[in-house]
């Protein structure tokens, strides 16, 4: 046995969520506030494995999802990669995502869309 101690340093913790665990690479597509993508990344006490997207650019999404502006600082400083305008239709062939690999992907409650039902409205994100 080696006579090194290991410090708190060397030690990896894994934490666990669900199915996912803090160790594993997660891309998340479709964000819209970025609240699950944050639930994770507080749960982990890092973002730092985690890749997190929506489709609309900043600007559009500052606009429809105001909440989005306090959680994706709070990631950032957890230290996320959070990434605009990715298209789950063409993300293979997307410069910021090719040849990266991900041990999960994301894309909770895709939105269809319907008559006069808007993704921001307050009671369809509830
Ligand atoms: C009902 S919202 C769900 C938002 C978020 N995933 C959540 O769980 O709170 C649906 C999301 O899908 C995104 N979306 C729709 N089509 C998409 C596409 N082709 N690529 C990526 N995201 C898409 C929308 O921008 C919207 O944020």
């Amino acid at each position: 046995m080696s006579d090194q101690l290991l410090t708190p340093k060397d030690v990896q913790v894994v934490r666990k969520f669900n199915h996912y665990e803090s160790s594993q690479k997660i891309l998340l597509v479709g964000e819209g506030d970025f609240s699950f993508s944050l639930c994770l990344a507080r749960v982990f006490g890092s973002a730092s494995n985690i890749v997190a997207t929506s489709l609309d650019t900043e600007g559009v999404l500052h606009k429809k999802h105001w909440r989005s502006v306090e959680h994706i600082e709070e990631l950032k400083r957890l230290k996320c990669e959070v990434l605009h305008g990715i298209d789950v239709h063409n993300m293979n062939r997307e410069f910021r995502l090719i040849r990266r690999s991900f041990d999960r992907i994301i894309f909770s409650f895709p939105h269809a869309g319907h008559y006069n039902v808007r993704e921001h409205i307050t009671w369809v994100i509830e």
